[in-house]
C-alpha cells in the first residue's frame, strides 16, 4: 500500500486492489461490460458483482474464496441524469472486494475501515455509517450484528444509523443473490446541505462512498411483487466502490466532471466549441458533460463489441452518441468531432485498459459511420420533426414513425418538442408501438431448446461430482449413471463421464445413444443442456426398445453402468464445420478488416452460420476471395490443435477471444496450422487437420440485424451434395431448352427477346408498381404518362388498369407502347378525376392527332392507335399537358 494518500483515479485502483490482495484476495480483471451469456437478466454488466454471479449461487467454482476487482460498468436508467447532477454517469468503474463463502460480516466491515482511514486517509471522525434496519414484509429485523461490528472498529453508535429495506438491502435485479448492506459515508460539512445524519436528505453533505452488501439469499420475485427469500449455499460479501466518486473525493472537487479522468474532456469540449465550462451558461455546461460521459461510454461499449442498432445495447450505444452530436452542435461543435473525444479519452484510460488503444481505429470505424449517418437523418427527421411541431402536438405514433423511418431518437424528439413549448402526451403510445415492433421480429424466433429455466434446477440434480467431459477425446465412454430427473415431461440423466458435447459456443449438443452394459440400447440422447460447469443430458426412450423381456422401456436409474455412445457422422460433420467456421472468420478478418467480429454462430452438423461485425453488404468479389481462402487452407492440411494455457499467455499469442463470452484464468486455444492464421479460444470440437473438411462452399450473404451480416456455409460431403443437385438441375434445364448445358444462358438469352419482340406469347415485361412510382403530381392528382416496351395493343387497357390501381390515390394514368410501324395509346382516368373534368376519350383524340392516328372511348377508358412511332414521346407530352390544363 502507498503511504501517501492516493489521488489520481490510477492510484485510488491501485490502492484498493493492492490492499485486498494483500488480504489473499484474487485480482480479477475487468469482465466485459457485454455480460456473458449466463445472465439474460441484464443488456450491460451494471455491478463487480454481475460476472461472479455464478460463483454465489454455487453453480460454478470460483478461481479463490476472495476476490477483488475494479469492473467496468454501465448504468442505462442514469443516462438522463448524465450532467444534471453531480455524479450520475453512464459508464464508470466499480471497485470491489468479494468474498464466496470465506470472510463475512465482520471483515469485511474491519477492511472497509482500515483501508478508508489508513489506506485513503479519511478522517475517522467524518465516516458515518448506515445500516438495515430491518423489514417486515421481508421478514427481517435490525441488522444488529454490523451494529456491534461497527462498534468493534470504534465507531460511536451515534453515527451508525439504522435504514430501511429501500436504502440498505441490495439486489441486482428481481431475482438473484442478494442481502442486506452496510454503506460509508463522508461528511464533507454543513456547507454541502443541511442534513445531520446520512439518510436525511438528497443533498451532497453526506456522500457515499462504500456499499457492503452482505450476500445472504437467493431471492426470487412473484408475479404478485412479493418475493421469496432462500439463503444462498453460503454467506458472502459483494463491495462496491465508486472509483470516479472516490477521485471527487480525494481529489477535492466539486463534480465528477472536474476529476482527472474527465477534465481532459471537458477540455476538449471547450476548445472545440469555443466556449468556456462554467461560465456562467448553465445548458453548455450540461452539453460538456453530457459529452465527456458519452464519448467515454462509446469508446467502452465498441471496444466491448457492441455496434450500434435500434435495438438492446445496439440502441443504448447508437443513443448515446446521437445525444453527443447533438450536445455537441448545441454549443456549435462544427464537423465531425466523436472521433476527437475517442482519442482523448483513449489518451486518459488507454493506459489502464488497453482494449480501447488497441481497438482504437475499429472504434473509429464504427463512430465515424454512425456520425456521418446521424448528419443525413438529422437534415431529414428535422424537417418532418418541423412540420409536426407546426401541428402544435406531437403523438407518440409520431415519434414512432420519426424513430422508424429516420432513426430519430424519441428522446430527441421529445426534447425538441419541450424546448419549443409543445406538449408531448405520446410515450405511452410510442412505448406500445415499439413494444408490437419487437415482438413482431422477435416472432418465430425463439429457439424451442433445453436451455433456459430448466438449466437452474439441472445444477442440482447431482451436485456432488460434475460430470466429467471426455468428448474431446473419445466418442464412446463406460460409465455410469450418476442422476436421473424427471421435469416438465423431460428426463435427465447425468453420467460419471459423459463424452458428450453440451451445445455452447454455437456448436449444437452432440446426439448418440445409451446402451445399458449388458446390452440393449436404452436411450436415445436428444440434448445435451449446460449448467455452469456442469452437464446434463436430455434423453428419450429409444424406440423398439429390445431391453426388458416385455419389450417395454428400459428403466435408467443411478448406479447403472452403461455406454455412452456420440452419434460419429453428425459429430464429425459438426466439427468440420466448426473448424470452418474459424477459417472463415480469420479469412473475413484478413479481406474486410479487424472490426469484423464474431457476433453470433450456429455449428451444426448441416450447415455453419456466422454473423459478424460489418456495416455494408459483401460484394461477390469478397465472397469468392473468402471462399477461396478457405479452401487454400484446407487443401494445405493444416494441423488443427487444441491447448490449453493462461488466459494472459494466449492472449499475448493474439488469441481471438469473444465478446460476451466469459473466460477463466486458463483457457483452451484452438490454433490452425502454426497459428498464424487462426487462432480462437474455443471450448468446440474441432477436426485433427483442415484436409478433413474436404470443401468450403459458401451459400448465402445476407444482413441479420444492423450493422451484422450473417454468412452461411456448407462443407465435405453437403457441399459434394449440393454441387451435384445443381449440376442435375442444369442438366433438366438444358434437356429443356434443348441445348447443351454450355449453351443454356445464350438460349434463355434468345428466348427473352423473342418473348420481348412478342413473338412468343409470353407475359409482357411490365413492372407497374415502378410505372405507378413515377406518377407526377398534377393539381393534387397523381398521374402516370409513360412510355412501354415489349406490351401488344390488346393488353395495354388491362395494364393501364392495374398501374391506376397502385397509384397512391384517384388518379390517371396515360400509357404508349410503340412496335415498328405503329403505336397503341391508352388513357385510364378515376371517376373522381373524370368528376374534375378529366375525360379519357378527349385526351387519347389529342395524343393519337400527334402520331397521325385516331380513337376514343369512355371517360374512363379509351383507346386510339397511331401509324407514326417516332412521334410517341411527342404524344404523351401532349396528353400530360391535355390534363395539366384541365386540372392546372
Ligand atoms: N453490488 C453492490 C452495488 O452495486 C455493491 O452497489
Amino acid at each position: 500500500m502507498t503511504s501517501q494518500r492516493p489521488t489520481t483515479s490510477d492510484e485510488i485502483r491501485e490502492t484498493f486492489l493492492g490492499f485486498f490482495e494483500a488480504q489473499g484476495s484474487r485480482r480479477l480483471a475487468s469482465a466485459s461490460l457485454v455480460p456473458a451469456q449466463h445472465d439474460p437478466s441484464v443488456l450491460l454488466t451494471t455491478a463487480g458483482m454481475h460476472p461472479l454471479k455464478p460463483y454465489f449461487l454455487g453453480a460454478e467454482q470460483p478461481p479463490s474464496r476472495r476476490l477483488t476487482s475494479c469492473q467496468k460498468c454501465f448504468r442505462t436508467p442514469d443516462i438522463d441524469n448524465v450532467g444534471v447532477t453531480a455524479r450520475h454517469l453512464t459508464f464508470f468503474e466499480m471497485l470491489g472486494n468479494f468474498s464466496i463463502g470465506d470472510y463475512f460480516k465482520r471483515e469485511a466491515i474491519a477492511f472497509a475501515w482500515k483501508l478508508s482511514t489508513e489506506g485513503f486517509g479519511f478522517d475517522p471522525e467524518k465516516i458515518w455509517v448506515t445500516v438495515f434496519g430491518g423489514d417486515e414484509g421481508l421478514g427481517l429485523g435490525v441488522d444488529q450484528e454490523s451494529i456491534d461490528f461497527w462498534l468493534e472498529v470504534g465507531v460511536p453508535r451515534e453515527r451508525i444509523v439504522e435504514l430501511g429495506r429501500e436504502d440498505n438491502f441490495w439486489q441486482a435485479g428481481p431475482n438473484g443473490p442478494c442481502g442486506p448492506c452496510t454503506e460509508l459515508y463522508l461528511d464533507r460539512g454543513p456547507a454541502y446541505g443541511a442534513a445531520t445524519k446520512p439518510g436525511e436528505d438528497e443533498s451532497d453533505r453526506f456522500m457515499e462512498f462504500w456499499n457492503l452488501v452482505l450476500m445472504q439469499y437467493d431471492q426470487t420475485t412473484h408475479e404478485d411483487g412479493t418475493s421469496t427469500l432462500v439463503p444462498l449455499p453460503a454467506n458472502s460479501i459483494d463491495t462496491g466502490m465508486g472509483l470516479n466518486r472516490m477521485a471527487m473525493l480525494l481529489q477535492g472537487k466539486e463534480t465528477i466532471f472536474e476529476t482527472d479522468q474527465f477534465a481532459p474532456l471537458i477540455a476538449l469540449a471547450e476548445e472545440l466549441s469555443g466556449k468556456t465550462y462554467e461560465s456562467g451558461d448553465e445548458a453548455a455546461d450540461r452539453a460538456m458533460r453530457i459529452l465527456a460521459d458519452h464519448t467515454r461510454g462509446m469508446t467502452f461499449l465498441i471496444s466491448d463489441g457492441v455496434v450500434p442498432s435500434n435495438e438492446d445495447r445496439g440502441y443504448v450505444l447508437r443513443r448515446l452518441m446521437r445525444r453527443a452530436v447533438v450536445q455537441g452542435r448545441r454549443i456549435g461543435i462544427e464537423g465531425e468531432f466523436l472521433g476527437r473525444f475517442l482519442d482523448a479519452v483513449v489518451a486518459t484510460m488507454g493506459a489502464a485498459y488497453p482494449e480501447i488503444a488497441e481497438r482504437r481505429e475499429e472504434i473509429r470505424t464504427w463512430v465515424t459511420a454512425e456520425e456521418q449517418g446521424f448528419g443525413r437523418t438529422l437534415v431529414q427527421g428535422s424537417a418532418l420533426l418541423d412540420e409536426l411541431l407546426a401541428k402544435g402536438e406531437v403523438s407518440g405514433a409520431d415519434a414512432f414513425r420519426l424513430h422508424d423511418t429516420f432513426g430519430f431518437p424519441v428522446e430527441l424528439t421529445t426534447e425538441i418538442a419541450g424546448e419549443r413549448g409543445i406538449a408531448w402526451t405520446g410515450q405511452d403510445e410510442f412505448d406500445r408501438l415499439m413494444t408490437e415492433q419487437r415482438e413482431r421480429s422477435k416472432a418465430g424466433s425463439r429457439r424451442g431448446d433445453h436451455g433456459g429455466a430448466a438449466a437452474g434446477s439441472i445444477a442440482h440434480l447431482v451436485a456432488e461430482e460434475p460430470t466429467a467431459f471426455t468428448g474431446y477425446e473419445h466418442l464412446e465412454e463406460h460409465t455410469t449413471v450418476a442422476g436421473v430427473l424427471e421435469q416438465g415431461g423431460k428426463t435427465y440423466l447425468k453420467l460419471a463421464e459423459s463424452p458428450f458435447y453440451a451445445e455452447g459456443g454455437g456448436q449444437v449438443s452432440d446426439a448418440g445413444s445409451i446402451v445399458l452394459e449388458d446390452g440393449g440400447e436404452a436411450a436415445r440422447v436428444v440434448g445435451v443442456v449446460r449448467a455452469g460447469d456442469d452437464q446434463a443430458i436430455v434423453v428419450e426412450p429409444a424406440s423398439g426398445v429390445t431391453g426388458g423381456a416385455s419389450g417395454q422401456d428400459v428403466d435408467l436409474r443411478s448406479g447403472q453402468r452403461v455406454v455412452a455412445r456420440v452419434d460419429r457422422r453428425a459429430r464429425h460433420a459438426t466439427q468440420c464445420n466448426h473448424t470452418a467456421t474459424h477459417l472463415l472468420h480469420a479469412a473475413l478478418r484478413e479481406r474486410l478488416g479487424d472490426h469484423v467480429h464474431q457476433a453470433g454462430s450456429a455449428v451444426r452438423p448441416d450447415k455453419l452460420r456466422f454473423d459478424f461485425s460489418h456495416p455494408s453488404k459483401l460484394t461477390p468479389e469478397d465472397l469468392r476471395w473468402v471462399e477461396d481462402r478457405v479452401n487454400e487452407q484446407i487443401l494445405q492440411n493444416q494441423p488443427v490443435r487444441a491447448l490449453t494455457m493462461p488466459i494472459d499467455q494466449a492472449k499475448a499469442l493474439g488469441a481471438m477471444a469473444l465478446f460476451g463470452e466469459k473466460y477463466g484464468d486458463v483457457v483452451r486455444m484452438v490454433e490452425i496450422g502454426d497459428g498464424s492464421f487462426s487462432r480462437e479460444l474455443c471450448g468446440g470440437t474441432h477436426v485433427r487437420s483442415t484436409a478433413e473438411i474436404g470443401v468450403f462452399k459458401i451459400t448465402s450473404e445476407g444482413s441479420s440485424s444492423a450493422n451484422v451480416r450473417r454468412v452461411e456455409a456448407i462443407t465435405g460431403p453437403v457441399a459434394i451434395d449440393l454441387l451435384r443437385e445443381r449440376d442435375g438441375l442444369l442438366d433438366e434445364i438444358a434437356d429443356a431448352a434443348k441445348v447443351p448445358a454450355a449453351q443454356v444462358v445464350e438460349r434463355i438469352a434468345k428466348l427473352r427477346e423473342q418473348a420481348k419482340s412478342g413473338a412468343g406469347k409470353a407475359l409482357p415485361a411490365v413492372d407497374e408498381g415502378a410505372l405507378a412510382a413515377e406518377a407526377v403530381e398534377l393539381g393534387g392528382v397523381p398521374v402516370v404518362v409513360a412510355r412501354v416496351e415489349g406490351v401488344t395493343p390488346k393488353d395495354l387497357p388491362a395494364i393501364a388498369d392495374r398501374v391506376k390501381g397502385q397509384l397512391g390515390g384517384a388518379g390517371a394514368v396515360v400509357l404508349a407502347a410503340p412496335s415498328d410501324d405503329k403505336v397503341a395509346l391508352v388513357v385510364a382516368v378515376d371517376p373522381d378525376v373524370v368528376a374534375r373534368g378529366v375525360k379519357a376519350g378527349d385526351v387519347v383524340k389529342v395524343a393519337a392527332g400527334v402520331v397521325g392516328g385516331g380513337g376514343g372511348g369512355k371517360p374512363t377508358m379509351a383507346q386510339a392507335g397511331g401509324k407514326d412511332p417516332a412521334k410517341t414521346d411527342d404524344a404523351l407530352r401532349a396528353a400530360h399537358d391535355a390534363i395539366a390544363a384541365v386540372l392546372g
